[in-house]
């Protein structure tokens, strides 16, 4: 059949019968928000190509996870900012370290949130990688290897903490194997891997390096972060990360990449989260603010094409937003 027999227009008549036939739902129980933790007391510093977004300090920081939890977002990732700054990022896994601190004061304060402790090292090497550089044949590079043993060692103080989720997103090779393995060694078997499995190399994160002053003091991330052009080759890392144990894998950024989104989500029945990040944020709210988009209806839509292209989670900056507007009745 076709029209005029088939009329596709006849469900799109009223909201009560697009919502009967709507195949992509939106709901906060799966929005994670990003926050920065740096040292200090009574801390909210604005972060200027974030606006809306802060970097806190751990008292004022436990104050803001107390509010989103009220505002419906059931878990949080933890960004550390740190003033001591070394080639091979040793506070990363200090005991009193500014991310060990803020995990613990909130595990304490707020029991119910999920506190997920991004592991990585950029924000305390003081060249701004990810890793540990070695020269090789006259170029310093990232040494994949020895950077395993600094991620473990954070991750596993990340744990100790109190962290529910550690979620490595260095790109370094075989670091969910070995994550798993010493957070088991240690009897942590119920602390979750979240994956940055396909982590691009992307212009989109330019805000996020300001916001936690980690951008690299020369060159790129483009040696261990993913080359934009290619997508079979998230497949293959994501394929790599399950088997190491990760529970759940991460494609990032969101909206550039929802191609690559459907297609892991496709291939792995596995727990797929994405990260909407600081340049998709950034962009939105610059253009809402010159009264070029309508921010509310733009986030949703963006929110609503990541779920349909298959990511269960959403991580974005977005979150305590999302779960008000999407509380109110007739959206
Ligand atoms: C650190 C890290 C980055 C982001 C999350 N973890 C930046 C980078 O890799 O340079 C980006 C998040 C965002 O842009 O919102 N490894």
């Amino acid at each position: 059949m076709s029209f005029p027999e088939v009329r596709l227009r006849r469900l799109r008549r009223t909201e009560a019968l697009r919502g009967l036939v709507r195949r992509t739902d939106l709901s906060a129980d799966h929005l994670v928000m990003p926050l920065f933790v740096r040292p200090g007391s009574g801390v909210v510093e604005p972060i200027s190509a974030m606006p809306g977004q802060c970097q806190y300090s751990v008292d004022t920081l436990t104050e803001r996870v107390g509010r989103l939890s009220e505002a419906g977002v059931p878990a949080v990732l933890l960004f550390g900012i740190s003033p001591k700054k070394d080639p091979r990022g040793s506070e990363a896994c200090a005991e009193d370290g500014i991310m060990q601190e803020a995990v613990r004061n909130i595990k304490k304060a707020v029991p119910e949130m999920l506190v997920i402790a991004d592991v990585c090292l950029c924000a305390y090497t003081d060249h701004g990688h990810c890793g540990v550089i070695v020269e090789r044949r006259g170029e310093k590079v990232v040494d994949n290897d020895a950077t395993l043993e600094r991620l473990v060692r954070t991750a596993l103080s990340h744990a100790h903490a109190g962290a529910d989720i550690v979620a490595p997103s260095d790109m370094m090779d075989g670091r969910v194997g070995a994550i798993r393995s010493a957070l088991d060694g240690e009897k942590l078997t119920d602390v979750c891997i979240m994956s940055y499995a396909a982590k691009y190399a992307s212009s989109f994160y330019g805000p996020f390096r300001e916001a936690a002053e980690s951008a690299p003091g020369f060159g790129d991330r483009r040696g261990y972060q993913m080359d934009p052009a290619n997508a079979e080759e998230a497949l293959r890392e994501v394929a790599l990360d399950i088997e190491e144990g990760a529970d759940i894998v991460m494609v990032k950024p969101a909206l550039a990449y929802l191609d690559v989104i459907h297609r892991v989500r496709e291939r792995f029945d596995v727990p797929l989260a994405t990260y909407s990040v600081s340049g998709e944020y950034a962009a939105v709210k610059a253009a809402s603010a010159n009264g070029w988009l309508d921010e509310r209806k733009v986030v949703l839509e963006i929110m609503t094409a990541i779920r349909r292209a298959g990511a269960d989670i959403i991580i974005t900056y977005w979150a305590p937003e999302i779960a008000g507007w999407l509380r109110e009745p007739g959206r």
